[in-house]
């Protein structure tokens, strides 16, 4: 399928209807599992629908191991709610159109907080593999180079045009993830994430650099979910598991070849945890 170069209502239309003819309830809260996260789907209570992204116009299939590529829908936490098993990323040739696709899907479908999780490299050496963190905010670095999943829209789509991106991760959802978190036991850090296109890793010298420009950790993904969620008035709140620490000295000859599989590896450790925030969250919502 030939990568469409904007975005109509009709088909948001479309897809939104072939999801309510498999799930007619309304969904109230979205999430997307990040690497590794997937897990967090399998948790979807009874009546679960399940519909593989390929099967709904317009939707992507994910490419990438460790995501699976499935729209399940139904309750967690006794909330209705529609699960991204698995995202899409622009590294796996999809159009930041594509990519964010879903977003005004759930927008459609009638969710009004969005949960985006992500697997990320820490850049400060006290956030270690297996610790969880509230995205506090981000630098996009795509943006910097004129990328923005919000060039393209046909006119009826966008609404906003211009969307500010303060308070993108809600200071007020951020402080209920806290007193879920403590209520449920967990500790959590706080930070911001940068967002690079990758497929391949940032070097030293790069991970210096963000480091230095304020970034806490360092991903793929997320950032254009987060663009498009406030363009549709969705309310986000983002989680980073940290999966590895950056290496930072030049002339490291570490041997980083196996990082993706550390990275499903700390993703796994932490998901339960992160499910325990998840669900004490939804219940503050
Ligand atoms: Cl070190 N970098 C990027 N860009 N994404 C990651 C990562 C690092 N670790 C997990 N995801």
């Amino acid at each position: 399928m030939a990568a469409p170069c904007t975005v109509t209502m009709e088909m948001i239309t479309e897809a939104t209807d072939f999801v309510r003819a498999r799930y007619s309830e309304q969904p109230e809260i979205g999430i997307v599992c990040g690497s590794g996260l997937g897990e967090l789907a399998d948790s979807v209570e009874e009546p679960a629908v399940r519909i593989r992204y390929g099967d709904i116009p317009h939707f992507a299939q994910s490419t990438v191991h460790g995501h699976s590529g499935v729209l399940v829908l139904g309750r967690l936490a006794g909330r209705r709610v529609c699960v991204m098993q698995g995202r899409l990323h622009p590294y796996e040739g999809l159009t930041y159109l594509q990519c964010s696709f879903p977003m005004r899907v759930m927008a459609k479908l009638g969710v009004s907080v969005v949960i985006l999780t992500n697997a990320a490299g820490s850049l400060r050496p006290e956030f270690q593999p297996g610790d969880i963190m509230t995205i506090r905010d981000h630098i996009n670095f795509p943006g910097f180079s004129g990328r923005s999943p919000l060039q393209g829209l046909s006119p009826e789509v966008f609404g906003d045009r211009f969307v500010p991106m303060n308070n993108a991760y809600d200071k007020k959802l951020r402080d209920k993830v806290a007193a879920a978190a403590a209520a449920s036991g967990v500790s959590l850090r706080t930070g911001v994430y940068a967002m690079l296109g990758g497929p391949h890793f940032e070097t030293p010298a790069e991970c210096r650099m963000l480091r230095s420009l304020g970034a806490d950790v360092v991903g793929m993904s997320t950032v254009h979910e987060t663009i498009v969620a406030r363009q549709c008035k969705v309310r986000v709140i983002g989680f980073s598991i940290i999966t590895n620490v950056v290496v930072t000295d030049s002339d490291s000859e570490l041997d980083q070849t196996g990082v993706h599989l550390e990275v499903l590896k700390a993703s796994k450790l932490a998901a339960n945890r992160l499910q325990s925030i998840i669900a004490h969250t939804i219940d503050q919502l």
